[in-house]
């Protein structure tokens, strides 16, 4: 796929318009709860942890310690992590066995080698650790609110994305296995009106890709839909748990 830069402008508008509220998360921190078993002492990595509001979260919801790897400098300059390390999935700076837990949100789409990355994972956790995937993965584009003003999008996600089918057998053939599989709902914004008045193409991935004939007439749509919709934005993403 053409795969998007995390340049000055993705991460300020990533920073700006993807964070979505805490209370908003209580389906996420369940999921998380049940399948990372956080304990005092332990150690998670998070991959690709952009602007780290995931890192925060994890430190702040259990008290453990979290490493946060990310390539990019742009949103390494905005993130809050309380500890970033520059890095990358295929190649992280880490001792081997050193990590109690992995957590990838809405990355594995953007790794070029996708192999190397789980092969990475599985030297630098120790054995029967778990990986906690979130993601919009092909065929599943349509949970997702926002992209369903925009057929255009959810067809470069058909496309271009992995499939959790893919996603499992790289990380099979990596020495892992499937533990868990679930969709988790998050309350993304209180109206449409919301997510309209945040909105800012640069900060999704998809939208950033179409072209902006396709943008337009999506906004258009989203324009028309939110002058009436008045309930909050549910959106389902996909867990995909590892060990
Ligand atoms: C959509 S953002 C997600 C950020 C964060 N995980 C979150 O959910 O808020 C995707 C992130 O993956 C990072 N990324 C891209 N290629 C990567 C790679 N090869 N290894 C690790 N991270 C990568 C990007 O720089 C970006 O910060």
């Amino acid at each position: 796929m053409r795969r998007m830069r995390y340049d000055e402008p993705a991460a300020a508008a990533f920073r700006a318009g993807r964070h979505v509220p805490a209370d908003g998360l209580a389906q996420w921190r369940a999921a998380v709860d049940r399948h990372l078993a956080p304990r005092p002492g332990m150690t998670l990595l998070d991959v690709g942890a952009g602007t780290g509001w995931w890192a925060q979260l994890f430190a702040a919801w259990y008290g453990v310690r979290v490493v946060a790897i990310e390539p990019s400098v742009a949103m390494r300059a905005r993130a809050q992590a309380p500890q970033l390390v520059a890095g990358r999935a295929d190649a992280l700076p880490l001792a081997a066995g050193s990590l109690d837990a992995a957590w990838l949100s809405t990355v594995v789409h953007h790794l070029a080698d996708l192999p190397a990355a789980a092969a990475e994972l599985r030297r630098v956790l120790r054995p029967g650790a778990p990986v906690l995937l979130r993601s919009v993965f092909a065929g599943r584009a349509d949970q997702i609110t926002l992209l369903r003003f925009f057929p255009e999008a959810i067809r470069l996600v058909d496309d271009t994305y992995p499939q959790a089918a893919t996603v499992r057998a790289v990380f099979a053939a990596a020495g892992f296995t499937v533990a868990a599989g679930e969709a988790v709902a998050q309350v993304s914004a209180p109206s449409l009106a919301a997510v309209l008045d945040g909105l800012d193409r640069d900060a999704h991935t998809p939208l950033r890709l179409i072209d902006d004939d396709a943008y337009a007439a999506g906004l258009t749509r989203l324009r028309a839909a939110a002058a009436t919709a008045t309930r909050p934005v549910i959106d389902t993403m996909d867990l995909l748990v590892l060990r």
